[in-house]
C-alpha cells in the first residue's frame, strides 16, 4: 500500500511523536512553508502528505544530513543499492565499529553535499544503529556516537525512500544547507515558519545540543527569539518547539502571557545514562489561532 513519506532518519529531538499536537497548531492557509531546523522533517512530511504544501524551503546546518536529502533526491537508485547491502549488517556491532563508522568518517572529510550515495547510506545506517539516533562529531570532525543495541533496525526501506525522493523532486520543494538565519530573509507575509531548534539544556549536566560542530547556545536562543518576534510582527505565521526552561520562559514571556502556547508531554532521553528516558514537558509557541 502506498503511503506518504515519513522521516528516513530517527533524528534526536524528532517530532514524530508530537505530530498530532503540532498539526493542530498549523495555520489553515499559508503560502511558503519554511523549516530551518529540518532534522528528520517530521512535520514537513506530514503536511506534504496532506497536500498542504504549496512551496517549501527546507534547511539544516548539518552537511551530512543535507547530503542525504540530496542523495535521495538525485541518486535514489544508487542509494537504495547501498542501503540494501547495509541492511544485512543491521545487528552487527563489529561491522558498526570496524567498517561503517571509520568508512563514514573517511568519506565525510573528503566529500560535501553532492548527494554522495555511500556517505548518505552510511549516515542512515549509523543513525539507525547508533545510540538514540544521535549525531555527534568531535573537534576533529569524527563521528563518535557508540553502538546503540537497537533490535533489527530498518535501514533499507525502499517504499519510504521512494516516497521521500518523489516529494524532494517536487519542483516546489527546495533543500538547502545553511544556518537558520539565512533562510529567514526568504520569507514574508502569510508564509509559515516552523522552528525546531536544538533545545536549551534542561540542566547544566544534560547538555546535548550538538547536531553540528557549532553547538547551539544561549546566544543562539536569544538571536532566534528576536527573529521569531520579528517575523511575527511582519505578518508571517510562526511556530516554535522548545524546552521548558527559565531562559526560554523569559524569552517567550509575551507568548506565555498572551496564552499563545501549549505545554506538551514528550518521551525524551533526559540523561546520558542508558535508563535516562523519561516523559517531560516541552513548549510550543505560536502567533496564530490553532486550527
Ligand atoms: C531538534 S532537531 C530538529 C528535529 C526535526 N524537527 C525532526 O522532526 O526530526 C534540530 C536540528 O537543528 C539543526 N541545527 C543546529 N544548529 C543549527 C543552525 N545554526 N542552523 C540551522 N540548523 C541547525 C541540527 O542539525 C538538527 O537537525
Amino acid at each position: 500500500m502506498a503511503t506518504g513519506p515519513v522521516p528516513f532518519v530517527k533524528w534526536a529531538g524528532g517530532k514524530a511523536q508530537l505530530l498530532n499536537v503540532l498539526v493542530k497548531c498549523v495555520p489553515k492557509k499559508f503560502e511558503t512553508y519554511c523549516e530551518p531546523f529540518l532534522g528528520g522533517g517530521a512535520l514537513f512530511f506530514r503536511l506534504y502528505s496532506e497536500g498542504m504544501i504549496k512551496k517549501a524551503i527546507l534547511s539544516d546546518a548539518n552537511k551530512d544530513l543535507i547530503n542525504c536529502y540530496i542523495a535521495i533526491r538525485d541518486n535514489e537508485e544508487a542509494l537504495l543499492t547501498e542501503l540494501e547491502i547495509l541492511q544485512q549488517h543491521s545487528n552487527h556491532k563489529d561491522f558498526f565499529y570496524e567498517v561503517a563508522r571509520p568508512k563514514f568518517n573517511k568519506i565525510r572529510l573528503k566529500t560535501g553535499m553532492e548527494g554522495d550515495p555511500p556517505k548518505a547510506a552510511l549516515l542512515v545506517y549509523l543513525n539507525k544503529t547508533c545510540y538514540n539516533g544521535l549525531y555527534r562529531v568531535n573537534s576533529d570532525g569524527v563521528f563518535n556516537v557508540p553502538w546503540g543495541r537497537n533490535n533489527n533496525p530498518r535501514i533499507y526501506d525502499e517504499d519510504n525512500i521512494r516516497a521521500v525522493g518523489k516529494a524532494l523532486r517536487d519542483r516546489r520543494v527546495k533543500v538547502i544547507c545553511c544556518d537558520y538565519s539565512s533562510v529567514l530573509t526568504k520569507v514574508g507575509v502569510n508564509d509559515f515558519v516552523y522552528f525546531d531548534p536544538p533545545y536549551q539544556p534542561l540542566s547544566m549536566t544534560s547538555s546535548f545540543t550538538s547536531y553540528t560542530p557549532d553547538p547551539f547556545g544561549e546566544d543562539d536562543q536569544k538571536r532566534l527569539a528576536s527573529m521569531f518576534m520579528e517575523l511575527d510582527k511582519e505578518g508571517s505565521f510562526v511556530l516554535m518547539s522548545n524546552s521548558v526552561n527559565p531562559l526560554i520562559e523569559e524569552l517567550y514571556n509575551d507568548y506565555i502571557e498572551g496564552g499563545n502556547y501549549l505545554k506538551v508531554m514528550a518521551a525524551r532521553q533526559i540523561s546520558c545514562k542508558g535508563d535516562g528516558r523519561g516523559r517531560i514537558y516541552e513548549y510550543v509557541f505560536f502567533n496564530h489561532h490553532p486550527g
